[in-house]
């Protein structure tokens, strides 16, 4: 079990296109790792290979652990762009290494509080932008969302979510900058979010992102969304302290969300982030920028999902997220009134699973309040529209049941919806504190960390559109607080997705160099698709090529971890991210 941390270390000089490549990769592992065991691998031909392209296409320059063997984590090496010009330390973007002119001796970019980046979200059902310094002041931020379009179709329809991108793309990008006081020219980067997500929404953002760089020279900043969930939990971390309100925030958002609920400025590393959304359950120890060892995951249901189909089978009005609207129906109820299962309780590891609550929750609202007509829309049996506090229309079930029983019926979905979040959290909060035991263990392990500092975590981070949850907030307080940490709560506005994050996390992998020049004009020519399969092809439009990394873990499975991804699921899935700089 302890294998990890007291056995021999491997890192593997991986990606190497050319044997003189491969000797440098190899150094650089070498060099990275000096007192451990180096194993060295050729991958050309699978690089070369389109079929397998998908499994081997490495963020360039990254060394990695080979297929099956997770590599420690500390031993995870990066090839300098500045000392291997043709290949770029990005993502197989295609395009160019960064420009030597804008490193340091150390292959570093230096960033400041005259460092702006723009960040683009678009990987989901919200299309964010925002502008942001290298110290961490946001300087304009903006989003629009898609809740309304979705909504009545119980979950994001990829093709919708496309064209509301496309039709909001350029506004939201255009007002961050307008809020910011920042013309594009004058940005020192575009950070966008690559992977992972829907392809086709992803794109949207990476064709913006690549528009504006070609057209400013404007160096590009690949991001990893759920990387930056997590590093939005240290915007400002390093720089000086942020002034109030920032300039551009919508004016009606939640002024107070603007200050961190922590007892510590920002999260320093090594800390560990539960990650929450609507896609990702994640708990993960984060030892450096691109270091995640991922302690527990989702074997089914992630819990903002859970929460979505939760509300709709209570017959919410869900236009503003299912999230918050059984959040809201969840504080008139009785957390206690149901008696759902708490999931896992006999696994004794930090795995999330959903999908029996979800049944049970079900089933409770078959027996008490009457089996939904059609699928999981319960609302279609009455026709019910929300009302502001998310509570479904009255008048409406008033008609079908008469005053009494639509107030007896309201009890009970509220009832429902409380005892289905304490349950929830309560899953959270079990596997959140094994966790914290895990990651404290492996970092108490690890001998070479002669930083006494990083020998314990620095504090707990709960971000992703779930920690917007006051419920998930209080709860994991309280976990943080038992364990002595510090925890540490972006403001709710920025654990769902946006902009924000995606810049923050653009500035933190641009200072080290984990960025590429724009493509050339040349690369963003369509190119029509022909392997081979003329026929076929000659019909469909050309096409840009656009690199995207739609399933893409965040980290290697910690070794106590079980349940891997089924192996049938593996084939397309990127290698997880990378990306520590040398030290
Ligand atoms: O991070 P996010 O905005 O998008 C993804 O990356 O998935 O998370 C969205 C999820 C949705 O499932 C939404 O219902 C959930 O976060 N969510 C909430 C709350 N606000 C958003 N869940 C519970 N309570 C909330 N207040
Ligand atoms: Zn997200």
């Amino acid at each position: 079990m302890r294998a990890f941390a007291t056995g021999p270390r491997v890192a593997l000089a991986a990606d190497a296109r050319s044997d003189a490549h491969h000797r440098f990769a190899t150094d650089v592992a070498a060099a990275a790792a000096p007192r451990r065991h180096v194993v060295s691998a050729r991958r050309d031909a699978h690089a070369r290979s389109p079929g397998v392209r998908a499994r081997w296409a490495l963020p360039r320059g990254f060394a990695s652990g080979p297929p099956g063997v997770a590599p420690a984590p500390s031993v995870v090496a990066r090839a300098s762009a500045s000392d291997d010009p043709d290949r770029g330390p990005g993502f197989g973007f295609g395009s160019r290494a960064l420009d030597a002119s804008r490193l340091d001796a150390r292959g570093r970019v230096p960033v400041g509080a005259r460092t702006v980046i723009l960040g683009i979200e678009t990987s989901c059902d919200d299309t964010g932008a925002a502008v942001i310094t290298g110290d961490g002041r946001v300087l304009g931020e903006a989003i629009a969302s898609q809740g309304e379009i979705h909504a009545k179709w119980g979950g994001v329809v990829p093709n919708l979510a496309r064209e509301a991108h496309e039709n909001a793309i350029d506004d939201v990008v255009a007002r961050a900058l307008a809020a910011a006081d920042v013309r594009p020219e004058n940005l020192s980067a575009v950070a966008v979010t690559v992977g992972p997500g829907l392809s086709m929404c992803l794109r949207v953002g990476v064709v913006k992102a690549q528009n504006m760089c070609v057209e400013h020279s404007l160096p590009i900043v690949p991001v990893h969304h759920m990387e930056a969930h997590a590093l939005v939990a240290r915007v400002g971390e390093g720089g000086k302290k942020r002034e109030g309100v920032e300039k551009g925030v919508d004016e009606t958002s939640d002024e107070t969300s603007d200050v961190y609920e922590t007892s510590s400025a920002r999260a320093s590393f090594p800390f560990l982030a539960l990650l929450v959304s609507g896609g990702h359950n994640q708990l993960i120890l984060a030892t450096a920028i691109g270091e995640y060892r991922v302690l527990g995951g989702a074997l089914d249901d992630a819990l903002g999902e859970a929460y979505d189909k939760t509300a709709r089978l209570l017959g919410l009005d869900v236009g503003g997220g299912g999230g918050p609207a059984l959040e809201a129906l969840a504080k008139r109820g009785d957390p206690k009134k149901y008696k759902f299962p708490v999931p896992l309780r006999k696994r004794k590891d930090c795995d999330f699973s959903y999908a029996g609550l979800k049944t049970a929750v079900r089933l409770a609202v078959e027996r008490d309040l009457g089996k939904p007509s059609d699928g999981d829309a319960f609302s279609n049996v009455q026709g019910l529209e929300g009302d502001d506090d998310g509570v479904p229309n009255r008048n409406a079930e008033t008609e079908a049941f008469g005053p009494e029983e639509t107030a007896r019926r309201d009890a009970i979905r509220a009832d429902i919806a409380a005892s289905f979040q304490f349950a929830a959290v309560k899953h959270l909060e079990e596997r959140t504190r094994r966790a914290i035991a895990w990651a404290r263990e492996s970092l108490s392990l690890e001998t070479e960390n002669e930083d006494a500092e990083k020998r314990d975590l620095s504090c707990v981070v709960v971000a992703g559109g779930v920690a917007a949850n006051a419920t998930v907030r209080a709860t994991l307080g309280s976990v943080a607080e038992e364990a002595g940490l510090p925890l540490v709560l972006p403001p709710p506005r920025w654990c769902t997705d946006n902009g924000v994050m995606v810049a923050w996390a653009g500035v933190e992998r641009f200072r080290l160099g984990l960025a590429e020049e724009a493509p050339s004009a040349e690369q963003l020519e369509p190119k029509s698709v022909s392997d081979g399969k003329k026929d076929e092809d000659a019909s469909r439009p050309a096409r840009r090529e656009v690199p995207l990394l739609p399933r893409w873990p965040l980290g290697t499975r910690d070794a106590r971890a079980t349940g891997e991804v089924k192996s049938s699921k593996t084939a397309r899935i990127a290698p997880p991210l990378r990306g520590a700089p040398l030290r």
